[in-house]
Protein backbone atom coordinates (compact mmCIF):
# COMPACT_ATOMS: atom_id res chain seq x y z
CA UNK A 1 0.00 0.00 0.00
CA UNK A 2 2.76 2.44 0.48
CA UNK A 3 3.94 2.16 -3.04
CA UNK A 4 0.37 2.94 -4.32
CA UNK A 5 0.53 6.09 -1.19
CA UNK A 6 3.77 7.64 -2.67
CA UNK A 7 3.10 7.32 -6.19
CA UNK A 8 -0.28 8.78 -5.83
CA UNK A 9 1.70 12.37 -5.72
CA UNK A 10 2.82 12.21 -9.09
CA UNK A 11 -0.18 13.00 -11.15
CA UNK A 12 -0.47 16.00 -8.10
CA UNK A 13 2.99 17.50 -9.01
CA UNK A 14 2.02 17.24 -12.77
CA UNK A 15 -0.90 19.60 -12.61
CA UNK A 16 0.92 21.89 -10.39
CA UNK A 17 3.22 22.26 -13.35
CA UNK A 18 0.41 22.76 -15.95
CA UNK A 19 -1.31 25.27 -13.47
CA UNK A 20 1.86 27.49 -13.84
CA UNK A 21 1.95 27.17 -17.52
CA UNK A 22 -1.99 27.86 -17.11
CA UNK A 23 -1.31 31.10 -15.30
CA UNK A 24 1.22 32.30 -17.39
CA UNK A 25 -0.74 31.93 -20.29
CA UNK A 26 -3.30 33.60 -18.45
CA UNK A 27 -0.94 36.64 -17.34
CA UNK A 28 0.37 37.13 -20.92
CA UNK A 29 -3.75 37.31 -22.12
CA UNK A 30 -4.24 39.59 -19.78
CA UNK A 31 -1.94 41.85 -20.13
CA UNK A 32 -3.07 42.02 -24.04
CA UNK A 33 -6.68 42.57 -23.29
CA UNK A 34 -5.20 46.07 -21.22
CA UNK A 35 -3.23 46.72 -23.90
CA UNK A 36 -5.82 47.07 -26.58
CA UNK A 37 -8.63 48.35 -24.08
CA UNK A 38 -7.04 50.84 -22.08
CA UNK A 39 -6.85 53.51 -24.11
CA UNK A 40 -10.73 53.77 -25.57
CA UNK A 41 -11.63 53.46 -21.94
CA UNK A 42 -9.79 56.49 -20.98
CA UNK A 43 -11.53 57.91 -23.83
CA UNK A 44 -15.18 57.06 -22.18
CA UNK A 45 -13.66 58.02 -18.86
CA UNK A 46 -13.36 61.57 -20.16
CA UNK A 47 -9.94 61.64 -19.70
CA UNK A 48 -8.69 61.96 -23.16
CA UNK A 49 -6.37 60.69 -24.86
CA UNK A 50 -3.52 59.11 -22.47
CA UNK A 51 -0.63 60.98 -22.42
CA UNK A 52 3.10 59.84 -22.91
CA UNK A 53 2.36 57.40 -20.05
CA UNK A 54 -0.77 55.62 -21.11
CA UNK A 55 -0.65 52.45 -23.27
CA UNK A 56 -2.84 52.98 -26.81
CA UNK A 57 -3.83 50.28 -28.54
CA UNK A 58 -1.98 50.38 -32.26
CA UNK A 59 -4.91 51.34 -34.28
CA UNK A 60 -5.20 54.45 -32.22
CA UNK A 61 -2.03 56.27 -32.26
CA UNK A 62 -1.67 59.22 -34.17
CA UNK A 63 1.91 59.57 -35.98
CA UNK A 64 2.28 62.63 -34.42
CA UNK A 65 2.07 61.90 -31.17
CA UNK A 66 5.10 61.35 -28.83
CA UNK A 67 5.92 57.47 -29.01
CA UNK A 68 6.37 56.36 -25.37
CA UNK A 69 7.34 52.83 -24.67
CA UNK A 70 3.70 52.00 -24.40
CA UNK A 71 3.03 52.61 -27.82
CA UNK A 72 6.20 51.33 -29.21
CA UNK A 73 6.28 47.91 -31.87
CA UNK A 74 8.41 46.28 -29.34
CA UNK A 75 5.50 46.01 -26.87
CA UNK A 76 3.39 44.50 -29.04
CA UNK A 77 6.28 42.23 -30.56
CA UNK A 78 7.24 41.13 -27.10
CA UNK A 79 3.31 40.48 -25.97
CA UNK A 80 2.59 38.72 -29.03
CA UNK A 81 5.67 36.55 -29.05
CA UNK A 82 4.84 35.60 -24.60
CA UNK A 83 1.17 34.90 -26.28
CA UNK A 84 2.74 32.70 -29.22
CA UNK A 85 5.40 30.83 -26.91
CA UNK A 86 2.35 29.94 -24.09
CA UNK A 87 0.21 28.19 -26.46
CA UNK A 88 3.27 26.58 -28.24
CA UNK A 89 4.21 25.47 -24.88
CA UNK A 90 1.12 24.63 -23.64
CA UNK A 91 -0.59 22.79 -26.46
CA UNK A 92 1.25 20.10 -26.92
CA UNK A 93 1.10 19.56 -22.26
CA UNK A 94 -2.90 19.98 -22.79
CA UNK A 95 -2.81 16.45 -24.81
CA UNK A 96 0.30 14.66 -23.35
CA UNK A 97 -0.43 15.56 -19.68
CA UNK A 98 -3.07 13.01 -18.70
CA UNK A 99 -4.58 13.43 -15.59
CA UNK A 100 -6.57 10.88 -13.60
CA UNK A 101 -10.36 10.90 -14.54
CA UNK A 102 -10.15 13.40 -16.86
CA UNK A 103 -8.99 10.94 -19.95
CA UNK A 104 -12.40 10.16 -21.14
CA UNK A 105 -12.44 11.20 -24.84
CA UNK A 106 -8.41 10.50 -25.00
CA UNK A 107 -8.09 9.62 -28.87
CA UNK A 108 -4.47 9.91 -29.97
CA UNK A 109 -3.16 9.58 -33.47
CA UNK A 110 -2.01 6.02 -34.80
CA UNK A 111 1.01 5.40 -37.07
CA UNK A 112 -1.09 4.13 -38.89
CA UNK A 113 -4.96 4.82 -39.79
CA UNK A 114 -5.60 1.32 -39.01
CA UNK A 115 -9.79 1.26 -38.15
CA UNK A 116 -11.37 -1.05 -35.60
CA UNK A 117 -14.68 0.12 -37.99
CA UNK A 118 -13.41 -1.85 -40.85
CA UNK A 119 -11.83 -4.68 -39.08
CA UNK A 120 -13.94 -5.41 -36.15
CA UNK A 121 -17.02 -3.99 -36.83
CA UNK A 122 -17.62 -4.52 -41.30
CA UNK A 123 -15.18 -7.52 -41.44
CA UNK A 124 -16.38 -8.89 -38.05
CA UNK A 125 -12.87 -10.50 -37.07
CA UNK A 126 -13.06 -11.26 -33.19
CA UNK A 127 -11.40 -8.92 -31.14
CA UNK A 128 -9.49 -12.49 -29.81
CA UNK A 129 -7.89 -12.75 -33.11
CA UNK A 130 -5.74 -9.62 -32.49
CA UNK A 131 -5.29 -9.25 -29.05
CA UNK A 132 -4.88 -12.87 -28.07
CA UNK A 133 -3.52 -11.82 -25.00
CA UNK A 134 -6.57 -11.00 -23.26
CA UNK A 135 -7.62 -14.51 -22.65
CA UNK A 136 -3.82 -15.35 -21.34
CA UNK A 137 -2.39 -12.75 -19.98
CA UNK A 138 -2.30 -9.82 -17.70
CA UNK A 139 -2.40 -7.93 -21.07
CA UNK A 140 -4.62 -7.57 -24.19
CA UNK A 141 -1.35 -6.39 -26.07
CA UNK A 142 -1.52 -4.96 -29.61
CA UNK A 143 -0.88 -7.38 -32.67
CA UNK A 144 2.28 -7.71 -33.71
CA UNK A 145 2.42 -6.84 -37.43
CA UNK A 146 2.70 -10.59 -38.96
CA UNK A 147 -0.68 -11.00 -37.39
CA UNK A 148 -1.43 -8.10 -40.20
CA UNK A 149 0.40 -9.62 -42.91
CA UNK A 150 -1.34 -12.78 -42.63
CA UNK A 151 -4.38 -10.75 -44.76
CA UNK A 152 -1.96 -7.65 -45.72
CA UNK A 153 0.81 -10.16 -47.52
CA UNK A 154 -2.18 -10.76 -50.00
CA UNK A 155 -4.67 -7.73 -49.75
CA UNK A 156 -2.25 -4.46 -50.49
CA UNK A 157 -4.62 -1.98 -51.24
CA UNK A 158 -8.92 -1.50 -50.36
CA UNK A 159 -10.62 -3.43 -53.02
CA UNK A 160 -12.04 -0.27 -54.92
CA UNK A 161 -8.39 0.60 -56.01
CA UNK A 162 -7.50 -2.61 -56.89
CA UNK A 163 -10.65 -2.77 -59.41
CA UNK A 164 -9.85 0.56 -60.74
CA UNK A 165 -6.38 -0.22 -61.53
CA UNK A 166 -7.66 -3.82 -63.43
CA UNK A 167 -9.62 -1.41 -65.73
CA UNK A 168 -7.23 0.88 -66.44
CA UNK A 169 -5.05 -1.58 -67.02
CA UNK A 170 -7.80 -3.36 -69.52
CA UNK A 171 -8.16 0.00 -71.29
CA UNK A 172 -4.25 0.36 -71.79
CA UNK A 173 -3.96 -3.35 -73.10
CA UNK A 174 -1.00 -4.26 -69.77
CA UNK A 175 -0.96 -6.36 -67.15
CA UNK A 176 -2.19 -4.33 -64.19
CA UNK A 177 0.44 -3.24 -61.06
CA UNK A 178 0.29 -3.82 -57.81
CA UNK A 179 -1.81 -1.43 -56.33
CA UNK A 180 -0.29 -0.64 -52.46
CA UNK A 181 -2.22 1.74 -50.17
CA UNK A 182 -0.04 4.71 -48.52
CA UNK A 183 -1.21 3.48 -45.39
CA UNK A 184 0.04 -0.24 -45.76
CA UNK A 185 2.71 0.86 -47.26
CA UNK A 186 3.75 2.36 -43.83
CA UNK A 187 3.02 -1.21 -42.39
CA UNK A 188 5.64 -2.85 -45.03
CA UNK A 189 7.82 0.01 -44.25
CA UNK A 190 8.38 -0.94 -40.63
CA UNK A 191 8.65 -4.77 -42.09
CA UNK A 192 11.47 -3.75 -44.13
CA UNK A 193 9.52 -5.17 -47.53
CA UNK A 194 10.37 -3.75 -50.57
CA UNK A 195 8.37 -3.49 -53.44
CA UNK A 196 8.39 -7.02 -54.31
CA UNK A 197 7.19 -7.80 -50.75
CA UNK A 198 10.40 -9.50 -50.30
CA UNK A 199 12.33 -9.05 -47.40
CA UNK A 200 14.78 -6.08 -47.94
CA UNK A 201 18.52 -7.03 -46.49
CA UNK A 202 19.17 -3.60 -46.78
CA UNK A 203 16.85 -2.12 -44.27
CA UNK A 204 15.89 -2.61 -40.68
CA UNK A 205 11.93 -4.14 -39.82
CA UNK A 206 11.27 -2.09 -36.76
CA UNK A 207 8.27 -2.49 -34.82
CA UNK A 208 5.07 -0.06 -35.70
CA UNK A 209 5.25 2.75 -32.44
CA UNK A 210 1.35 2.46 -31.69
CA UNK A 211 0.32 5.03 -29.17
CA UNK A 212 -1.31 3.84 -26.03
CA UNK A 213 -4.74 5.22 -25.54
CA UNK A 214 -5.42 3.69 -22.02
CA UNK A 215 -2.91 3.89 -19.18
CA UNK A 216 -3.13 3.18 -15.61
CA UNK A 217 -0.34 4.00 -13.11
CA UNK A 218 2.32 1.81 -12.80
CA UNK A 219 0.94 1.27 -9.32
CA UNK A 220 -1.74 -0.30 -10.35
CA UNK A 221 -2.39 -3.93 -10.59
CA UNK A 222 -5.06 -5.05 -13.88
CA UNK A 223 -5.54 -8.14 -15.33
CA UNK A 224 -7.39 -8.64 -18.67
CA UNK A 225 -7.61 -12.26 -18.39
CA UNK A 226 -9.72 -12.49 -15.08
CA UNK A 227 -11.99 -10.29 -16.06
CA UNK A 228 -12.16 -11.97 -19.79
CA UNK A 229 -12.98 -15.93 -17.95
CA UNK A 230 -15.64 -14.18 -15.58
CA UNK A 231 -17.33 -12.90 -18.71
CA UNK A 232 -16.81 -9.38 -18.91
CA UNK A 233 -17.34 -7.87 -22.33
CA UNK A 234 -14.58 -5.79 -23.94
CA UNK A 235 -17.08 -3.14 -24.82
CA UNK A 236 -18.26 -2.75 -21.05
CA UNK A 237 -14.72 -1.16 -20.39
CA UNK A 238 -13.42 0.42 -23.55
CA UNK A 239 -17.14 1.14 -25.13
CA UNK A 240 -18.32 0.10 -28.48
CA UNK A 241 -14.73 -0.41 -30.28
CA UNK A 242 -16.20 -2.17 -33.34
CA UNK A 243 -17.86 1.25 -34.53
CA UNK A 244 -14.19 3.26 -33.88
CA UNK A 245 -12.39 4.64 -36.64
CA UNK A 246 -9.56 5.50 -34.25
CA UNK A 247 -9.55 3.96 -30.79
CA UNK A 248 -10.94 6.43 -27.76
CA UNK A 249 -11.13 6.22 -24.21
CA UNK A 250 -14.80 5.81 -23.04
CA UNK A 251 -14.37 5.18 -19.27
CA UNK A 252 -12.43 6.67 -16.91
CA UNK A 253 -10.60 3.98 -15.68
CA UNK A 254 -10.69 5.69 -11.91
CA UNK A 255 -10.22 4.15 -8.70
CA UNK A 256 -13.77 4.52 -8.17
CA UNK A 257 -14.64 3.09 -11.27
CA UNK A 258 -12.77 -0.07 -10.72
CA UNK A 259 -14.35 -0.29 -7.14
CA UNK A 260 -17.58 0.47 -7.80
CA UNK A 261 -18.01 -2.47 -10.58
CA UNK A 262 -15.89 -4.74 -8.30
CA UNK A 263 -18.85 -4.10 -5.22
CA UNK A 264 -22.05 -4.10 -8.03
CA UNK A 265 -20.64 -7.43 -9.80
CA UNK A 266 -20.75 -9.23 -6.45
CA UNK A 267 -24.37 -8.27 -5.46
CA UNK A 268 -25.48 -8.77 -9.30
CA UNK A 269 -23.24 -11.49 -10.90
CA UNK A 270 -22.31 -11.30 -14.55
CA UNK A 271 -24.08 -12.73 -17.20
CA UNK A 272 -26.60 -14.88 -14.18
CA UNK A 273 -22.46 -16.34 -13.07
CA UNK A 274 -21.60 -15.39 -9.54
CA UNK A 275 -17.62 -13.61 -9.17
CA UNK A 276 -16.14 -12.94 -6.13
CA UNK A 277 -14.17 -10.11 -7.08
CA UNK A 278 -12.13 -8.42 -4.46
CA UNK A 279 -12.25 -4.67 -3.06
CA UNK A 280 -9.10 -5.31 -0.62
CA UNK A 281 -6.32 -2.52 -1.59
CA UNK A 282 -4.03 -5.43 -2.22
CA UNK A 283 -5.63 -6.39 -4.68
CA UNK A 284 -5.15 -3.73 -7.33
CA UNK A 285 -2.44 -2.39 -5.40
CA UNK A 286 1.20 -4.27 -4.79
C1 LIG B 1 -12.65 -4.64 -16.67
C2 LIG B 1 -12.34 -3.73 -17.71
C3 LIG B 1 -11.71 -4.22 -18.99
C4 LIG B 1 -12.13 -5.25 -19.81
C5 LIG B 1 -13.30 -6.18 -19.63
C6 LIG B 1 -11.21 -5.27 -20.93
N1 LIG B 1 -10.27 -4.29 -20.77
FE1 LIG B 1 -8.78 -3.86 -22.06
N2 LIG B 1 -8.01 -2.51 -20.73
C7 LIG B 1 -8.60 -2.16 -19.53
C8 LIG B 1 -7.71 -1.30 -18.80
C9 LIG B 1 -7.97 -0.71 -17.43
C10 LIG B 1 -6.56 -1.12 -19.62
C11 LIG B 1 -5.30 -0.32 -19.29
C12 LIG B 1 -4.32 -1.28 -18.69
C13 LIG B 1 -3.00 -0.70 -18.26
O1 LIG B 1 -2.68 0.46 -18.53
O2 LIG B 1 -2.25 -1.46 -17.63
C14 LIG B 1 -6.79 -1.89 -20.84
C15 LIG B 1 -5.91 -1.97 -21.91
C16 LIG B 1 -6.20 -2.63 -23.10
C17 LIG B 1 -5.34 -2.64 -24.27
C18 LIG B 1 -4.00 -1.94 -24.37
C19 LIG B 1 -2.88 -2.92 -24.28
C20 LIG B 1 -2.74 -3.54 -22.91
O3 LIG B 1 -2.81 -4.76 -22.84
O4 LIG B 1 -2.60 -2.81 -21.93
C21 LIG B 1 -5.97 -3.38 -25.21
C22 LIG B 1 -5.48 -3.69 -26.62
C23 LIG B 1 -7.21 -3.85 -24.64
N3 LIG B 1 -7.31 -3.37 -23.36
C24 LIG B 1 -8.10 -4.66 -25.31
C25 LIG B 1 -9.13 -5.34 -24.69
C26 LIG B 1 -9.91 -6.40 -25.32
C27 LIG B 1 -9.76 -6.90 -26.75
C28 LIG B 1 -10.81 -6.83 -24.39
C29 LIG B 1 -11.83 -7.96 -24.50
C30 LIG B 1 -11.28 -9.26 -24.84
C31 LIG B 1 -10.59 -6.03 -23.18
N4 LIG B 1 -9.56 -5.16 -23.41
C32 LIG B 1 -11.31 -6.15 -21.99
C33 LIG B 1 -9.82 -2.58 -19.07
C34 LIG B 1 -10.53 -3.64 -19.61
C1 LIG C 1 -8.46 -10.99 -41.50
C2 LIG C 1 -7.79 -10.17 -42.46
C3 LIG C 1 -7.14 -8.87 -42.00
C4 LIG C 1 -6.29 -8.68 -40.95
C5 LIG C 1 -5.82 -9.67 -39.90
C6 LIG C 1 -5.91 -7.28 -41.00
N1 LIG C 1 -6.51 -6.66 -42.05
FE1 LIG C 1 -6.32 -4.72 -42.58
N2 LIG C 1 -7.67 -4.96 -44.06
C7 LIG C 1 -8.18 -6.17 -44.48
C8 LIG C 1 -8.94 -5.97 -45.69
C9 LIG C 1 -9.69 -7.06 -46.47
C10 LIG C 1 -8.86 -4.59 -46.00
C11 LIG C 1 -9.42 -3.86 -47.21
C12 LIG C 1 -10.86 -3.54 -47.07
C13 LIG C 1 -11.33 -2.74 -48.28
O1 LIG C 1 -11.46 -3.30 -49.36
O2 LIG C 1 -11.53 -1.55 -48.09
C14 LIG C 1 -8.05 -4.00 -44.95
C15 LIG C 1 -7.75 -2.66 -44.91
C16 LIG C 1 -6.77 -2.12 -44.10
C17 LIG C 1 -6.33 -0.75 -44.13
C18 LIG C 1 -6.90 0.34 -45.01
C19 LIG C 1 -6.13 0.43 -46.32
C20 LIG C 1 -6.53 1.65 -47.07
O3 LIG C 1 -5.64 2.35 -47.53
O4 LIG C 1 -7.74 1.92 -47.15
C21 LIG C 1 -5.34 -0.61 -43.20
C22 LIG C 1 -4.54 0.64 -42.89
C23 LIG C 1 -5.18 -1.89 -42.57
N3 LIG C 1 -6.06 -2.79 -43.12
C24 LIG C 1 -4.24 -2.15 -41.58
C25 LIG C 1 -4.16 -3.36 -40.89
C26 LIG C 1 -3.26 -3.59 -39.78
C27 LIG C 1 -2.27 -2.58 -39.24
C28 LIG C 1 -3.50 -4.85 -39.36
C29 LIG C 1 -2.83 -5.57 -38.21
C30 LIG C 1 -3.00 -4.99 -36.91
C31 LIG C 1 -4.53 -5.41 -40.21
N4 LIG C 1 -4.92 -4.47 -41.12
C32 LIG C 1 -5.02 -6.70 -40.10
C33 LIG C 1 -8.01 -7.38 -43.84
C34 LIG C 1 -7.26 -7.60 -42.70
C1 LIG D 1 -7.19 -6.84 -37.07
C2 LIG D 1 -6.69 -6.69 -35.74
C3 LIG D 1 -7.57 -6.13 -34.65
C4 LIG D 1 -8.84 -6.51 -34.28
C5 LIG D 1 -9.73 -7.56 -34.93
C6 LIG D 1 -9.19 -5.73 -33.12
N1 LIG D 1 -8.16 -4.88 -32.81
FE1 LIG D 1 -8.10 -3.65 -31.24
N2 LIG D 1 -6.30 -2.92 -31.87
C7 LIG D 1 -5.60 -3.36 -32.98
C8 LIG D 1 -4.45 -2.52 -33.19
C9 LIG D 1 -3.42 -2.65 -34.30
C10 LIG D 1 -4.46 -1.56 -32.15
C11 LIG D 1 -3.45 -0.45 -31.91
C12 LIG D 1 -3.80 0.75 -32.71
C13 LIG D 1 -5.01 1.49 -32.20
O1 LIG D 1 -5.05 1.87 -31.03
O2 LIG D 1 -5.93 1.66 -33.02
C14 LIG D 1 -5.64 -1.84 -31.35
C15 LIG D 1 -6.00 -1.13 -30.22
C16 LIG D 1 -7.09 -1.43 -29.42
C17 LIG D 1 -7.42 -0.77 -28.19
C18 LIG D 1 -6.66 0.40 -27.59
C19 LIG D 1 -5.57 -0.10 -26.71
C20 LIG D 1 -4.81 1.00 -26.03
O3 LIG D 1 -5.15 1.33 -24.90
O4 LIG D 1 -3.88 1.51 -26.65
C21 LIG D 1 -8.53 -1.35 -27.69
C22 LIG D 1 -9.24 -1.00 -26.39
C23 LIG D 1 -8.91 -2.37 -28.60
N3 LIG D 1 -8.01 -2.41 -29.65
C24 LIG D 1 -10.01 -3.17 -28.43
C25 LIG D 1 -10.49 -4.02 -29.41
C26 LIG D 1 -11.78 -4.67 -29.34
C27 LIG D 1 -12.76 -4.54 -28.18
C28 LIG D 1 -11.91 -5.40 -30.47
C29 LIG D 1 -13.10 -6.22 -30.91
C30 LIG D 1 -14.36 -5.52 -30.99
C31 LIG D 1 -10.69 -5.21 -31.24
N4 LIG D 1 -9.86 -4.37 -30.57
C32 LIG D 1 -10.40 -5.83 -32.44
C33 LIG D 1 -5.94 -4.43 -33.77
C34 LIG D 1 -7.15 -5.10 -33.73
C1 LIG E 1 -17.30 -4.32 -15.37
C2 LIG E 1 -16.94 -4.50 -14.00
C3 LIG E 1 -15.49 -4.42 -13.60
C4 LIG E 1 -14.66 -3.33 -13.74
C5 LIG E 1 -15.01 -1.99 -14.34
C6 LIG E 1 -13.42 -3.71 -13.17
N1 LIG E 1 -13.44 -4.99 -12.73
FE1 LIG E 1 -11.91 -6.04 -11.89
N2 LIG E 1 -13.06 -7.68 -11.77
C7 LIG E 1 -14.36 -7.78 -12.23
C8 LIG E 1 -14.77 -9.17 -12.19
C9 LIG E 1 -16.13 -9.70 -12.60
C10 LIG E 1 -13.68 -9.89 -11.69
C11 LIG E 1 -13.55 -11.41 -11.49
C12 LIG E 1 -14.07 -11.87 -10.19
C13 LIG E 1 -13.99 -13.38 -10.12
O1 LIG E 1 -13.10 -13.96 -10.74
O2 LIG E 1 -14.86 -13.95 -9.45
C14 LIG E 1 -12.62 -8.93 -11.43
C15 LIG E 1 -11.36 -9.26 -10.91
C16 LIG E 1 -10.33 -8.37 -10.75
C17 LIG E 1 -9.04 -8.70 -10.19
C18 LIG E 1 -8.67 -10.01 -9.58
C19 LIG E 1 -7.77 -10.78 -10.46
C20 LIG E 1 -7.33 -12.04 -9.79
O3 LIG E 1 -6.26 -12.51 -10.18
O4 LIG E 1 -8.05 -12.55 -8.92
C21 LIG E 1 -8.28 -7.55 -10.25
C22 LIG E 1 -6.84 -7.39 -9.80
C23 LIG E 1 -9.09 -6.53 -10.81
N3 LIG E 1 -10.33 -7.05 -11.10
C24 LIG E 1 -8.67 -5.23 -10.99
C25 LIG E 1 -9.45 -4.25 -11.57
C26 LIG E 1 -9.00 -2.90 -11.80
C27 LIG E 1 -7.63 -2.35 -11.42
C28 LIG E 1 -10.01 -2.25 -12.41
C29 LIG E 1 -10.07 -0.83 -12.89
C30 LIG E 1 -9.02 -0.37 -13.74
C31 LIG E 1 -11.12 -3.19 -12.55
N4 LIG E 1 -10.73 -4.38 -12.02
C32 LIG E 1 -12.33 -2.85 -13.12
C33 LIG E 1 -15.16 -6.75 -12.69
C34 LIG E 1 -14.71 -5.48 -12.98
C1 LIG F 1 -10.42 -2.66 -7.95
C2 LIG F 1 -9.15 -2.03 -7.94
C3 LIG F 1 -8.73 -1.14 -6.77
C4 LIG F 1 -8.87 -1.39 -5.44
C5 LIG F 1 -9.56 -2.57 -4.77
C6 LIG F 1 -8.23 -0.30 -4.74
N1 LIG F 1 -7.71 0.59 -5.65
FE1 LIG F 1 -6.65 2.27 -5.22
N2 LIG F 1 -6.51 2.71 -7.19
C7 LIG F 1 -7.04 1.93 -8.22
C8 LIG F 1 -6.78 2.59 -9.46
C9 LIG F 1 -7.21 2.10 -10.84
C10 LIG F 1 -6.09 3.80 -9.15
C11 LIG F 1 -5.58 4.85 -10.13
C12 LIG F 1 -6.73 5.78 -10.33
C13 LIG F 1 -6.42 7.07 -10.95
O1 LIG F 1 -5.33 7.30 -11.46
O2 LIG F 1 -7.35 7.89 -10.87
C14 LIG F 1 -5.93 3.83 -7.72
C15 LIG F 1 -5.29 4.85 -7.04
C16 LIG F 1 -5.06 4.84 -5.68
C17 LIG F 1 -4.29 5.84 -4.98
C18 LIG F 1 -3.61 7.03 -5.60
C19 LIG F 1 -4.60 8.16 -5.72
C20 LIG F 1 -4.09 9.28 -6.57
O3 LIG F 1 -4.59 10.39 -6.37
O4 LIG F 1 -3.28 9.06 -7.48
C21 LIG F 1 -4.29 5.50 -3.68
C22 LIG F 1 -3.61 6.24 -2.53
C23 LIG F 1 -5.09 4.29 -3.54
N3 LIG F 1 -5.53 3.92 -4.79
C24 LIG F 1 -5.35 3.64 -2.35
C25 LIG F 1 -6.17 2.54 -2.22
C26 LIG F 1 -6.57 1.96 -0.95
C27 LIG F 1 -6.12 2.46 0.40
C28 LIG F 1 -7.36 0.89 -1.24
C29 LIG F 1 -8.07 -0.03 -0.27
C30 LIG F 1 -9.07 0.58 0.55
C31 LIG F 1 -7.47 0.80 -2.69
N4 LIG F 1 -6.73 1.81 -3.23
C32 LIG F 1 -8.18 -0.18 -3.36
C33 LIG F 1 -7.66 0.72 -8.08
C34 LIG F 1 -8.01 0.10 -6.91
Amino acid sequence: MNAACQSGWTPALLQVKLDYLTLFTACVLLALLLYCLAPPLYRRLGRGEPASEQPAAPQNSQPHRVISFLDSSILTATLVGALFFSLFILIPKTTAFRLPGDQIGYEPPQPIAFSHQLHAGEMQISCLYCHFGAEKSRHAGVPPENVCMNCHKFVTAPLGAVRAEDEQAKKEGRPPRRVISPELAKLYDALALNAQMQPDPARQPHPLAWTKVHNLPDFVYFDHRAHVHAGVTCQTCHGPVETMERVRQQQPLTMGWCVNCHRDVNQKGVGGKRVNASTDCATCHY
